[in-house]
């Protein structure tokens, strides 16, 4: 009987932990060697399509700004925008530009 319930508590864990892993990519890592982003020509754009339709929170420049950080981390980890995906290089456009201080340029 104890077996038993070690067993399920293992499966648990497994499943519980396979499912987290299927929200995130992952493997993500910014690459920020090429041009500067700018917020209005590279970074508001993909806001505008990809964010604004669930987060009109995130569009303009001073309410984005100001949540650079929390917008950084979901990026990265892979678990926004829902529903969709951004590109290797969507994505390093939205961090690159926060990385470089997320300016209004
Ligand atoms: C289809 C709707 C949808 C889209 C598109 C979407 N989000 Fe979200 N987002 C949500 C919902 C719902 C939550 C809250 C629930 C959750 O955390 O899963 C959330 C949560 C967040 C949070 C966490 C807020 C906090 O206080 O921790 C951030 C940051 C965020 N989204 C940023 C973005 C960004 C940036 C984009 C575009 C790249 C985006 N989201 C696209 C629906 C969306």
């Amino acid at each position: 009987m104890k077996k038993l319930a070690i067993l399920t508590l293992l499966a648990v864990t497994f499943f519980v932990a396979a499912c987290e892993k299927d929200n995130t990519t992952g493997s993500y890592t910014p690459n920020c060697d090429g041009t500067a982003k700018s917020y209005a020509t590279d970074v508001a754009p993909l806001i505008s399509s990809y964010c604004s339709g669930c987060h009109s929170e995130y569009s303009t420049y001073a309410k984005l700004s100001a949540s650079a950080g929390k917008v950084r981390r979901v990026i990265v980890d892979g678990s926004m925008p829902q529903g969709t995906t951004l590109s290797t290089a969507q994505k390093d456009a939205i961090v690159c530009w926060i990385d470089n201080g997320a300016l209004n340029n």
